[in-house]
């Protein structure tokens, strides 16, 4: 059977442990996949940077021409943000390939317009990587549930947060101090505005609406307040009515099924209930359907191995499907209901 080809867009942290295990991993991915994988190409922004174990050779600035090629079978984005992201993904489609991508900002902006790509060049667009790193999730609630009906989805989304929430609530200590020891600890950005303000848990609940739905929801459609006025006080007067205070991403469909709410605010929650005992920066995501009750999805929601995972596993279900001449769901999955921020709560 011939190689598939796969580009890397994007060598950082969740790139180069994508590259690594490509390579340690070759005979295991050809053997699941039922054809040998090979890296065609890595755009990177810095060549010069040393990246052990890739061939300098497949290192290119050039991320366009590398999309443009046109022998690709998938091209696997990781570079994040906006833009160049969504033309070099569209690019990717028009040019044959499928995506893989890790782009929460992307889909959460403009899912639409890649959905639209995909479907257009009959090719697929997976994204488990986008959300809670290596949690099967998007997957799961594509696929496996989509004979059922989800009715709401609360999550910890976001590792920062929850690391810096938990520590005030086993330590009493205050947001700022929190904060620093996060910093510290590695866990929050330089700018940890995305996190603290909930920009990325929105991003991710209006991923995790539209999935477990099945309807179009934007980052815009979502409520969002953040924790930076959470104090210590609030945790200790929590911990007093046997509660916690967790940041959620809370998705819910209206009792009519008509329409559908996403939101993202600290909320206090029973010490009894699951996502109270989630700790440190791991994230969960519960999960209430008709049919299968509740579920649980627990684990690491960031790191370069554990969003690796999920990129690989994306990575071999799209060749499959190309080998198949297949995709897996698309855009026609969809049915748009009405979505507003706050609806019934
Ligand atoms: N900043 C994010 C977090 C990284 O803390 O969860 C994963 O998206």
């Amino acid at each position: 059977t011939r190689p598939l080809k796969v580009a890397l867009l994007g060598c950082g942290v969740v790139g180069s442990e994508v590259a690594r295990i490509m390579t340690t991993h070759a005979d295991d991915l050809a053997a699941r996949i039922g054809a040998p994988v090979e890296l065609a190409g890595v755009a990177v922004r810095r060549p010069s940077k040393v990246r052990e174990g890739i061939d300098p050779a497949l290192i290119t600035t050039d991320a366009t021409a590398l999309v443009k090629r046109g022998d690709l079978d998938v091209v696997v984005e990781v570079i994040g943000g906006i833009e160049p992201a969504r033309t070099l993904v569209t690019t990717a489609f028009e040019h044959g390939a499928s995506v893989v991508s890790a782009n929460k900002a992307l889909l959460a902006e403009d899912g639409a317009t890649l959905y639209a790509a995909a479907e257009q060049h009959g090719r697929d667009l997976y994204f488990e990587a986008a959300v809670a790193g290596a949690i099967p999730l998007i997957r799961p609630l594509r696929e496996s549930l989509a004979g059922d009906k989800v009715n709401r989805v609360l999550g910890i989304v976001n590792g920062t947060t929850n690391f810096i929430l938990d520590r005030m609530d086993s330590s009493g200590a205050g947001y700022s101090e929190a904060l620093d020891e996060a910093t510290a600890l590695g866990y929050a950005e330089a700018d940890p505005t995305a996190d603290v303000e909930g920009f990325d848990a929105a991003a991710k609940a209006a991923i995790l609406a539209g999935i477990a739905f099945h309807t179009r929801v934007r980052l815009d459609d979502v409520y969002r307040e953040g924790l930076t006025e959470v104090t210590a006080a609030d945790m200790a007067s929590a911990r007093r009515m046997g509660c916690t205070v967790k940041l959620l991403a809370i998705c819910e469909r209206a009792a009519d099924g008509q329409s559908v709410t996403a939101r993202v605010h600290p909320a206090m929650i029973p010490l009894s209930h699951p996502l109270a005992s989630v700790r440190e920066a791991y994230n969960a995501v519960f999960v209430e359907a008709e049919a299968a009750g509740q579920l649980m999805f627990y684990g690491p929601g960031a790191g370069g191995a554990p969003t690796a995972s999920a990129v690989l596993g994306d990575l071999v279900a799209v060749c499959r499907n190309r080998l198949a001449e297949s995709t897996g769901p698309g855009e026609s999955a969809y049915t748009q209901l009405p979505v507003s921020p706050m609806g019934e709560v």
